[in-house]
């Protein structure tokens, strides 16, 4: 059973075809509007979520489809005990594919090898997010008409952002890519990903702790929050919160046609002057994310068929 837990589970062949399929849903939405009748989408949301969520479940029903699920661990028979294996086994009785949450690492991949049905990894822990790389890569498309030939700075927190792990590992299978590191020393990206992806691809990469020195380099900025809810105290948390604030002062020396994304939810890391700037594309992220994943949904339920 073909699932979605990794971002190199699909070749980079595979992932245009799904930017492709997304650029048809985008041009023709009528021509799918019922292509998962009578098919249910279960969201299982053990941490909190708005867009990822949200966007799966507006993406099944603009596919004619149906949702059923939970959004919080406390609904669900987790609080009981029930192992994440269970409950992968349970919800493949009710519905064709789950696309799941949670904040341990690993756990959609435990799913992935007990479920009857395609396992959609929505956000394992600080590991990997890669529909919100299927977002940030039709936002790229859509930007910079390609994926080669790009420099490329992730700004905040490298260590549990899952989301520039997984668009680092998507990133790193085309050619001419440079990434630029920018964090504080304490949440400097893991060094597994240096020594599995970007070492072993030979990606050249650097890392700073400055962003207006770097910033005249970028062809993409991707700002993250410094994320919470995976410190040990909160101590650490308020003292590194606001390490980087993107101000349109800040980016006096960018380059023109610089696209600044951000996965969302933002915090303080972007001030709100910065939405009308031409080169803010974090609203379009979202936009996009809905087309892949309903891309998505539509190949993995093809491939469930077979
Ligand atoms: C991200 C996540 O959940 O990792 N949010 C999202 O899905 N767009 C980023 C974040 O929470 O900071």
């Amino acid at each position: 059973m073909r699932s979605l837990i990794d971002i190199t589970d699909f070749t980079t062949k595979e992932l245009e075809e799904l930017i492709e399929l997304a650029c048809d849903i985008i041009a023709n939405p009528e021509k799918y509007s019922e292509s998962c009748k009578g098919k249910k989408l279960a969201t299982l949301f053990f941490e909190p979520s708005t867009r990822t969520r949200l966007s799966f479940e507006a993406a099944m029903y603009e596919l004619g489809g149906n949702v059923i699920g939970f959004s919080e661990a406390n609904s669900s028979s987790a609080a009981k005990g029930e192992s994440v294996a269970d409950t992968a086994k349970t919800i493949s009785c009710y519905a064709d594919i789950i696309a799941m949450r949670h904040p341990k690492e690993g756990a959609p991949l435990v799913a992935a090898n007990n479920a009857t049905i395609p396992v959609i990894n929505a956000g394992d822990g600080g590991h990997c997010h890669p529909t919100q790389t299927l977002a940030d890569l039709l936002t790229i498309y859509r930007e910079k008409g390609g994926f080669n030939n790009l420099t490329v700075g992730f700004c905040g927190d490298l260590k549990f952002g899952r989301t520039v792990h997984s668009l680092i590992n998507a990133l790193s299978r085309y050619s001419g890519i440079k990434v630029v590191l920018i964090s504080p020393e304490e949440l400097k990206l893991p060094s597994y990903i240096k020594k599995d992806t970007l070492k072993k691809n030979n990606i050249p990469y650097v890392q700073t702790t400055d962003l207006e020195e770097v910033i005249g380099d970028l062809d993409i900025l991707y700002m993250t929050r410094v994320q919470r809810e995976r410190f040990f105290n909160e101590e650490d948390y308020l003292r590194l919160k606001d390490s980087y604030i993107l101000e349109p002062s800040k980016l006096k020396n960018a380059k023109s046609d610089l696209s600044i994304m951000h996965p969302l939810p933002r915090v303080n890391e972007i001030s709100v002057a910065i939405d009308s700037d031409p080169r803010a594309c974090y609203f379009k992220q979202v936009l996009n994310g809905k087309f892949m994943r309903m891309a998505l949904i539509l190949k993995l339920l093809e491939e469930a068929k077979r």
